[in-house]
């Protein structure tokens, strides 16, 4: 029987432009980063990343327009859990940690990263939140090459979310990218599901690993602007996302920023 996902499996052209979109997008979040500070409007911050994207990196701003997101960059506020729209009159703060998440279509394939930015001093349970979510990722990011299983690194994020007495979003996850934004048929849940069938990863398939993790309780719901995903309760989230490759031997981050220190 074939591999279930191997009419995902990229060709080397298509890795190439694969590895192109994901530095792009990394980019931006390089280039904004200065930019991310308390005073700053989410639509200041959609602004600058969009004319950088459309005029300096001469490529697309996948959300814009996505199933009707009105934006070009997601912002994602403390309680906010993912899908923030950016707004004028939405001003950080001091204290305040954000989710900035971009996705990039450069000769037709996509990159999509995300990362946090703290505002100023941020109180510690804060601190530790977002350090634990960076780490989910990169304990996903570890156990990518062939023969993993993705129940594997659900149950693994899930595992080390729950240490903490942190608990993992479940409405929301990693998925297969490529000339499509979100490719059917692979997901990559940061949670441990038993029931999924077991499906493990290939060389050439390219993904995301985007755990959202929350200091309560792991449930959400959507504010009625249809996109604003918070957390009932109103606990903190936090999360980070890279575009992954998996390799012959393991896994290349398409989304690695040049300043980004592998944990
Ligand atoms: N970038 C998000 C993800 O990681 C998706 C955002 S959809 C949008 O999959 F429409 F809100 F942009
Ligand atoms: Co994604
Ligand atoms: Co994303």
């Amino acid at each position: 029987m074939p591999h279930p996902l191997q009419h995902l499996v990229k060709t080397t052209t298509e890795i190439q432009k694969m590895r192109t979109a994901g530095k792009l997008a990394a980019s931006v979040l390089s280039m904004i980063e200065p930019y991310v500070i308390a005073g700053a409007s989410t639509e200041a911050l959609n602004q600058r990343c969009h004319d950088y994207i459309v005029n300096d990196l001469d490529a697309i701003p996948a959300p814009l327009n996505y199933r009707g997101f009105p934006k070009s960059i997601c912002t994602s506020i403390n309680h906010v859990v993912c899908h923030g729209i950016p707004k004028s009159d939405k001003i950080l703060k001091e204290g305040d940690i954000i989710n900035i998440d971009v996705t990039v279509i450069k000769d037709g394939y996509h990159g999509d990263t995300s990362r946090m930015y703290k505002i100023g001093n941020i109180s510690t349970q804060a601190n530790r939140l977002v350090n634990v979510a960076r780490k989910c990722l990169f304990i996903g990011i570890d156990l990518v090459k062939p023969g993993t299983s993705l129940k594997t690194i659900g149950r693994e994020i899930d595992n080390y979310a729950k240490k903490h007495h942190y608990s993992n979003v479940r409405e929301y996850c990693g998925h297969g990218i490529g000339s499509e934004f979100h490719e059917e048929g692979l997901q990559v849940l940061h949670y441990d599901d038993s029931s999924i069938a077991d499906i493990t990863l290939i060389p050439g398939l390219t993904f995301t690993i985007e755990p959202m993790i929350n200091i309560g309780k792991r449930f959400t719901k959507t504010l009625s602007d249809d996109w604003t995903v918070v957390t009932k309760d109103k606990s903190l989230s936090a999360q980070w996302e890279h575009t992954l490759l998996c390799t012959d031997d393991g896994v290349e981050i398409l989304t690695l920023r040049d300043d980004e220190k592998i944990i």
